[in-house]
């Protein structure tokens, strides 16, 4: 008998229930519904797990709860949103995303890891992975974009990076592989709503994250608090217990959304707690977060026999198995001890919040203004020009507000020789126009301007849909006073999305999307307007010309009558190229790259090869830079229309001016499997495009053709 196998049998029915339920304490307020003081509810063995809370001080104090005072001294373990850092605020996920980097993903990670335990948190709620399209929707802002594969090798990165190799190792915590699944394709871009979305692309595009974040040994899983096709997430049967648990093998603990099993109820797929109740279990949820329905409806749904006893203790032993694992049976307080704040492994923790958030930064466009040359006098000016709070971007988790270098302070430090002035002319959203004509002579005075504009931290992340992607407030307005002035101009967007702000992009004379870049955010503008730093971020998702063309993204399936046909009868706006602003992994740097010899090592590879590309690129231009070069494939024919391009791989090369770098790149034949007709992987011979450039733009894109055969095939096998 295990030490599990002893609790089961020592458990009430009502503590048993009790390790399922996981409640709040008031460290944050992250959902609709409070749940006020649990400590009885501790003692009484009616919670097993808390979320919102760290330090070590409170959460030692109340795991001595749960061991002392409880009958059976079950450890709790606590739970909060370390979405991108712990107290050291790392870009937003979209941005972190930009850099293109999983050693970088791994490491922000790690390093919050390493906060969280010391602040004696168990388990963080991320990495979220929900893929979307549609930047209306404000979680657009906390995940890696609009790319599967992207969001594939973001999963791994991150889990590797919380938990490690032993979730026991007490400066590791447990991921929670989030929302699980389409969240990011809501009815109108408006959060929490259905996701009317086809099976393929469930297959194709929304679970393939979850599918890598398995197999890399998440610990948790959320399920989302929408509905796919009338079935909330929360009581997706089909979906959490046939194809994650099932068809995946998961093995981890399923962790509902706050609130989401009670609102079940609200979905109008249960009439009452009891309903609720067993959908949610059915389903496989092991935890239910912040509501009671499993205390409330269990036991009557046991006694009417409508499930099983083996049905809950399923949950509680996997639910222990996660204590288990964090080793809280053994050391309780293992988690919980000194913050590292002065220490030198925390300088570097900084010292890599910068290079990432330097690394986030998205040049879109540039008239050769920058890098700057020495300017003498430079206005920094916008509503985001000296903001430190709305640096740090949706879910700060136990961030500092009085951390952020503000963008105004990282200019002023990185142009010492320079006189650097503020103003910020005007809010992010009021009216207020008393302080524009202020602004406007310092920017007369100047010789370049720095126009910060853009949303606030909360007008993305949770519940932050908008009907827009304008500028809010009358920035619009104070931007085109400041262009008016005929001043050289650098257009700086904050922002938890793409914003339609073309008028902007070519009218000002460089315009860089920096998201929100977090603890780091000036001194990485600093990196990047001083030439210190080439701009290396590129486009993790499409940037739209209009929110009409919205969902937009790069992987689409032909359709029978393509834009470029001519005439009037090919798929295509009358009013605006159906081509984005800017492509998918678009981005500027200092440098000029060019693309040649693109060379397949062999034309015809058998089903278990591997196609090995080698590719020349040159930095043509006059500045060291990094080029992030993407791999994709065309499968030309197919039993089902296959997108256009599918991201295979990416990688980076730096090279000096004039240098030149032969790039090779190996992509097993395995890679182009996709889902079939009946959604199991399929591998079909055939012929394939092989496309390499610097963004989703076919133009830019040098190509060369591969002929997959399952006849036998000479050359190199696996
Ligand atoms: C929120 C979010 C989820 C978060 C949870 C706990 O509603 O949807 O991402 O992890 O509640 O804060």
């Amino acid at each position: 008998m295990t030490r599990i196998d002893l609790l089961l049998e020592e458990m009430t029915l009502q503590e048993k229930i009790g390790q399922m339920t996981m409640s709040a304490a008031g460290f944050a307020v992250t959902g609709p519904v409070l749940a006020g003081d649990a400590t009885e509810d501790i003692r009484a063995g009616l919670v097993g797990s808390l979320l919102n809370i760290y330090g070590a001080e409170p959460t030692h104090r109340i795991q001595r709860v749960a061991l002392e005072q409880s009958r059976l001294g079950i450890p709790l373990f606590f739970g909060f949103d370390i979405i991108h850092g712990h107290r050291t605020i790392f870009p937003i996920p979209l941005a972190e995303a930009a850099t293109f980097q999983p050693d970088l993903w791994e490491r922000t990670a790690r390093e919050a890891a390493i906060e969280a335990a010391q602040d004696g948190v168990h388990l963080t709620f991320a990495p979220m992975l929900d893929v979307t399209r549609d930047p209306r929707w404000g979680r657009m802002a906390e995940g890696p974009g609009e790319d599967p594969f992207l969001a594939s090798v973001y999963a791994a990165a991150k889990v590797r990076g919380f938990q490690g190799s032993d979730l026991a190792t007490t400066d590791h915590i447990a991921a929670t592989a989030k929302h699980f699944v389409a969240y990011g394709a809501p009815t109108g871009g408006i959060d929490y709503m259905s996701a009317d979305i086809s099976d393929r692309s469930l297959h194709e595009v929304y679970l393939p994250p979850f599918e890598t974040a398995v197999g890399s040994g998440v610990a948790a899983i959320m399920p989302a608090f929408h509905d796919i096709a009338g079935i909330p997430m929360t009581a997706n049967e089909p979906l959490l217990k046939n194809w994650l648990r099932r068809h995946l093998g998961f093995s981890g603990v399923l962790i509902s959304d706050y609130n989401a099993v009670a609102e079940l109820i609200e979905h109008g797929v249960a009439g009452d707690v009891v309903e609720a109740a067993i959908l949610a279990l059915r389903a496989g949820i092991d935890i239910e977060m912040i509501s009671t329905i499993y205390r409330r409806g269990l036991p009557e749904a046991l006694d009417r026999a409508l499930i099983g006893l083996e049905e809950i203790d399923a949950s509680v032993r996997r639910i222990l198995r996660l204590k288990e694992a964090l080793g809280l049976f053994d050391a309780p307080f293992g988690r919980g001890g000194a913050i590292d704040a002065e220490s030198e492994h925390a300088a570097d923790r900084r010292r890599l919040a910068r290079d990432v958030a330097t690394r986030s930064i998205v040049l879109l466009s540039n008239n050769g203004l920058l890098p700057l040359s020495d300017p003498r006098r430079v206005a920094v000016v916008g509503p985001l020009a000296n903001e430190r709070v709305e640096m740090r971007g949706s879910w700060p988790a136990a961030g500092d507000p009085r951390d952020p270098v503000t963008l105004f302070e990282g200019l002023s430090s990185a142009l010492p020789q320079a006189d650097v002035v503020h103003a910020a002319g005007v809010s992010i959203e009021d009216g207020d126009w008393s302080r524009v004509d202020g602004a406007l002579d310092i920017c007369r005075s100047a010789d370049v301007i720095v126009l910060c504009v853009g949303e606030a931290a909360l007008m993305s992340g949770e519940a932050a849909s908008r009907a827009s992607l304008d500028l809010p407030g009358r920035q619009k307005e104070f931007a085109e006073a400041v262009l008016a002035l005929g001043k050289p101009v650098v257009a700086v967007l904050s922002s938890g999305r793409p914003l339609t702000v073309s008028w902007l992009i070519d009218r000002a004379h460089a315009t860089l999307a920096t998201w929100f870049l977090g603890n780091e955010a000036g001194n990485a503008l600093g990196d990047i307007v001083t030439g210190r730093a080439s701009p290396s971020g590129r486009l993790p998702v499409s940037w739209p010309r209009s929110l009409g063309q919205v969902p937009i993204y790069y992987a689409q399936r032909p359709s029978g009558r393509p834009a470029t046909q001519p005439g009037r009868y090919a798929s295509k706006y009358i009013d605006l190229p159906t081509t984005p602003l800017f492509p998918f992994g678009y981005g500027l740097s200092y440098g000029r790259f060019v693309y040649s010899d693109l060379t397949i090592g062999n034309a015809r590879v058998g089903r278990n090869g591997n196609i090995e590309i080698m590719v020349s690129v040159a930095n043509e231009g006059d500045a060291t830079a990094e080029e992030t070069v993407f791999l994709f494939i065309r499968d030309v024919v197919a039993s089902v229309a296959r997108p256009r391009m599918e991201l295979k791989g990416f990688s980076k090369i730096e090279l000096p001016p004039g240098g030149r770098g032969i790039l090779a790149l190996v992509l097993p034949v395995s890679a182009l499997q996709f889902p079939g007709r009946d959604f199991n992987p399929v591998l079909e011979p055939g012929a394939f495009e092989v496309l390499v450039g610097p963004c989703a733009d076919r133009q830019k894109l040098v190509s060369a053709n591969v002929t997959v055969s399952d006849d036998p095939v000479q050359g190199r096998g696996p």
